[in-house]
């Protein structure tokens, strides 16, 4: 017998104001056209002034509780991935625990920036494998639209604010890769790559900041690792690219989506693709595309998933999981 964390609900949310690539035109020398074309996004949703990411996080949080039949006293723990908390501190996870009225267990954040989700989601199973917690929500949340810099057409067309939530419980398998739940995982991350993307403010300057990246390097590493540490977790798992049903990919453009699925063997059939609807939601882009996928009934209860993300620090990684 080995014990599985296993995807037993998903739900998202996403701000009401919509916002059309056109938009930026009456700010910015750019046009609907060159967005479309470099990154495939069309549209992106900017949460309202007062909204903030554990808002966010807690909706899509009850989205998931919903669909799995579980109540807030049903979990354990909440896992919270974004680089956007509310405040310094407390951790947004803690702010989503009383959003939605869990006064047991225990919540944190994880930031690791674009890779949020995969590093929570790999956080959760280590502590699902330990036996310290039955059922964990992981959360991707992020308002980026507080940190852009609205002058940057290179970088403040590209994002978007939205939350996507899972709720992982344990589960019995027989220890094979048929087993359903999360079958490997795949972390990295390089320091040295700090410049390619940050944000010039935080505790240490007294000001937030606002994000700064070398696209072009970014897109360059994106397109040599994401592939790399797919397939790296799909052979822990004793699979490879011909086994999945579904790349679910961090959605920051579809030339990397396409390049990644490309280098795996994968066709873009079989790839979920909202980053013309959502833009980059960082850490919630993979749990946003994961619930819209479930939602269009493009993945079902069996099939193999791998999850692979970027960004910020570089940090990256990877998730085979089957729903
Ligand atoms: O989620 C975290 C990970 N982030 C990513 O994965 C992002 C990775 N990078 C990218 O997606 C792409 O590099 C970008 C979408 C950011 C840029 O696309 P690109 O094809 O790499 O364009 P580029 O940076 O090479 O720029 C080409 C041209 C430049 O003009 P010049 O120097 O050739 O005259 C830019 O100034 O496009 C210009 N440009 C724009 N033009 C119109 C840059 N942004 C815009 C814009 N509108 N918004």
């Amino acid at each position: 017998m080995t014990i599985r964390a296993t995807v037993t609900g998903v739900g998202h949310y996403l701000p009401d104001r919509l916002v059309p690539n056109s938009e930026f035109e009456a700010t910015l020398d750019t046009t609907d056209e060159w967005i479309r074309e470099r990154t495939g996004i069309e549209r992106r949703h900017f949460a309202a002034p007062g909204q903030t990411t554990s808002d966010m996080g807690a909706r899509a949080a009850l989205a998931a509780l919903a669909m799995a039949g579980r109540e807030p006293g049903d979990v354990d723990a909440i896992i919270v991935a974004t680089s956007t908390p509310d405040l310094t501190f407390p951790s947004a996870a803690t702010m989503v625990q009383k959003a939605i009225g869990m006064t047991g267990g225990f919540a944190f954040d994880v930031q690791a920036v674009c890779a949020g989700f995969v590093y929570a989601l790999t956080t959760a199973n280590a502590l699902m494998l330990a036996g310290q917690a039955k059922r964990v929500l992981v959360i991707g949340a992020e308002t980026f639209s507080k940190i852009l810099d609205w002058t940057d057409r290179t970088t403040c067309v590209l994002f978007g604010d939205g939350a996507g939530a899972m709720l992982l419980e344990i589960e019995e398998g027989d220890g094979s890769a048929r087993d359903r739940g999360i079958l490997a995982t795949d972390l990295h991350s390089d320091g040295s790559f700090k410049d390619l993307l940050y944000v010039d403010g935080g505790i240490s300057t007294g000001a937030p900041g606002v994000l700064k990246m070398e696209g072009r390097e970014v897109f360059r590493h994106a397109v040599a690792k994401l592939a790399q540490t797919a397939e790296a977790a799909l052979e822990q798992a004793g699979l490879s690219g011909a086994d999945v049903d579904w790349i679910v990919p961090h959605q920051a453009n579809l030339r990397i989506i396409k390049a990644t699925a490309q280098k795996m063997g994968v066709p873009m059939e079989r790839v979920v693709v909202t980053v013309q609807d959502h833009g980059n939601t960082s850490a919630a882009s993979i749990p946003l595309a994961l619930s819209v996928g479930v939602g269009r009934g493009q993945i079902k209860r069996g099939d193999l998933l791998v999850m692979e993300a970027i960004g910020g620090g570089l940090a990256w990684g990877s998730v085979v999981l089957r729903w």
